[in-house]
């Protein structure tokens, strides 16, 4: 007899960054964050958590090769899990005793390796929802992010869906940083988001790394969490209520911006972005400059690849004029199908457009999502 659950769980792009922990071995950040869920139709992890007396010993399990369960992180999540879970057979003598078991985690991503897309807040978000379904556990969202924040401090964010919020806490044990909804993805549904591929290649510096080589080096850095973030967090909420994208565009470039200062400033200096993902900028700054406002807002995370927000009705002005710049690269995603009519580019911009062409390997096209939901393929 196996016991056995499965979910799928979204990947997020923050708009406002977090970089910097406080506490490495909680994932307690130096600053809050704020990010949008994208659709699991595009992007997703699929995660099937079992357990039975017949198991061995746990194993974790990604695209069909065996991981290594004995991290620190992965230790963390299935021990906060399994304590939920005797706490549950504690209060009812009935129900059968699913902590003592060994755990069997496969998880599936449905995009490519290759396309270099953050994969950790997707796959840490899966596992514990999956484990949570399977001990049925009484516990909230919130409370599930507090422990998928330990696996990888963003994946708290994608326990959610939609305008997701992560409060950075002040407690030491981390019992109030957490993930919190702004709003849901029906709130502002026609929030799009192009993801330009600008490298299949493994990052040079991994996030966990660089992130607190900036906390030791960068003077930059103190003044970002200590006084840009806490700004931006507020007024970043107000525009995703009001639905203002121009405010939301203005928020996210610079945010982005300035995280990559701040890795400037580190040293030695650590450079997510390359040609390409500069040519994407400036592409961008072209078309909102030509719309004679901000129709369209570039992130770039710990890697190259752009990912750019617009809104439904600006289609044609910006994925347009990508489409017209990149030709056949459109994506492989569900959203491809949907007519993107080729627009024409702005004045000034062919040596950007030549970047661009060369340093992009796919477009993937999708938009604001929902949260985790339970799978009944196993
Ligand atoms: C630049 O969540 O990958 O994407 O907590 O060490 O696992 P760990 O780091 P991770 O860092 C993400 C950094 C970022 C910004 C963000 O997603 O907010």
């Amino acid at each position: 007899n196996v016991h056995r659950s499965s979910t799928f769980a979204p990947v997020n792009i923050a708009v406002i960054k977090y970089w910097g922990k406080r506490d490495t071995a909680l994932n307690l950040p130096t600053n809050s964050s704020l990010s949008v869920t994208l659709s699991q139709d595009d992007l997703r992890t699929h995660t099937t958590a079992s357990c039975s007396p017949k198991f061995t010993k746990d194993e974790l399990v990604l695209n069909d090769e065996d991981q290594d369960i004995s991290g620190a992180r992965t230790q963390a999540c299935l021990r906060e899990l399994r304590g939920l879970r005797k706490e549950v057979e504690a209060k009812d003598g009935s129900v059968p005793k699913l902590s003592g078991m060994a755990l069997k985690i496969v998880s599936e991503n449905n995009f490519p390796t290759a396309a270099g897309l953050a994969s950790s807040a997707a796959g840490f978000a899966a596992l514990v929802r999956a484990i949570a379904d399977l001990y049925t556990l009484p516990s909230s969202p919130a409370e599930l992010s507090r422990i998928a924040r330990q696996g990888s401090g963003s994946a708290c964010r994608s326990l959610f869906g939609g305008y997701v919020a992560w409060k950075m806490g002040t407690e030491k044990d981390g019992s109030d940083s957490a993930a919190y909804e702004v709003a849901p993805a029906s709130h502002w549904p026609d929030m799009r988001a192009l993801i330009l591929v600008a490298s299949a290649e493994k990052k040079d510096v991994s996030s966990t790394v660089g992130m607190q080589a900036t906390v030791k080096t960068s003077e930059l850095f103190n003044h970002r969490a200590e006084h840009i973030v806490p700004a931006r967090m507020t007024a970043m909420e107000e525009c995703i209520k009001d639905r203002d994208f121009a405010t939301f565009a203005d928020l996210t470039m610079k945010d982005s911006n300035n995280f990559h200062a701040t890795c400037l400033d580190t040293s030695p200096p650590v450079f997510y972005m390359n040609d390409t993902s500069r040519a994407a900028v400036r592409v961008c700054e072209a078309i909102n400059t030509r719309a004679g406002k901000a129709i369209c807002a570039y992130t770039f995370d710990a890697g190259p690849n752009a990912v750019v927000y617009y809104i439904a009705e600006n289609e044609g002005q910006v994925a347009g004029i990508l489409k017209s710049i990149l030709g056949g690269k459109m994506g492989w995603n569900s959203l491809q199908g949907r007519a993107v009519q080729a627009a024409e580019m702005p004045k000034g911009m062919e040596i950007a457009a030549e970047m661009l062409e060369r340093g992009v390997s796919r477009i993937i096209l999708t938009a604001v999502g929902d949260g985790p939901r339970r799978s009944e393929e196993h």
